[in-house]
């Protein structure tokens, strides 16, 4: 379920209606999916093996075939950071600064959880926590910042057209 924060982090609501709103005002795209499918799938094995990944992707299979189609999107891979992650700091600190990209930054949370701040043209700035289940559409151009949890762990799938332009212009 996502969560709504203010700038500073500290928990706003997590009631749809106000998460909606400011969704809105900052111009992107949330929702949730039912994972139950992948309820038996620890987070850790997604990113250790293909097989399980393959099996993570079938459970997501209609979701994700909505998503792509309404967004127009056309491939998907998975991703995941975790404290074991080489130069973790490294690319946390890459993706902490407010910065936008090219294309869209899609990401559904297969595990952990993760952080999206926002500064939209009106009204405050606001974070969203991510968690299983949560998807997010932060479209191109659109200013944002992420950082993860104390738990530093979140593997999500991203979805994307073709030869995806990510990198962040601060
Ligand atoms: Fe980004």
């Amino acid at each position: 379920m996502i969560q709504l924060l203010n700038s500073n982090g500290a928990f706003l609501s997590s009631d749809d209606t106000l998460i909606q709103d400011a969704c809105t005002r900052a111009g992107i795209h949330i929702g949730v999916w039912s994972l139950e499918d992948l309820a038996h799938v620890e987070g850790d094995a997604i990113l250790a093996s293909n097989d399980v990944q393959a099996l993570a992707l079938e459970a997501v299979k209609t979701p994700l075939g909505e998503l792509k189609s309404r967004f127009g999107y056309q491939y998907e891979d998975i991703v995941g950071l975790t404290p074991q992650t080489p130069n973790l700091d490294g690319i946390l600190n890459a993706f902490r600064p407010e910065h936008h990209h090219e294309d869209d930054e899609v990401r559904v949370i297969l595990h952990g959880a993760g952080i999206f701040g926002f500064v939209p043209p009106v009204g405050d700035a606001f974070e969203l926590v991510v968690q299983k289940g949560d998807w997010i559409v932060v479209p191109a151009m659109t200013r944002h910042y992420f950082y993860l949890t104390d738990a530093q762990t979140i593997i999500a799938l991203r979805v994307f057209k073709e030869s995806p332009k990510w990198e962040a212009i601060y």
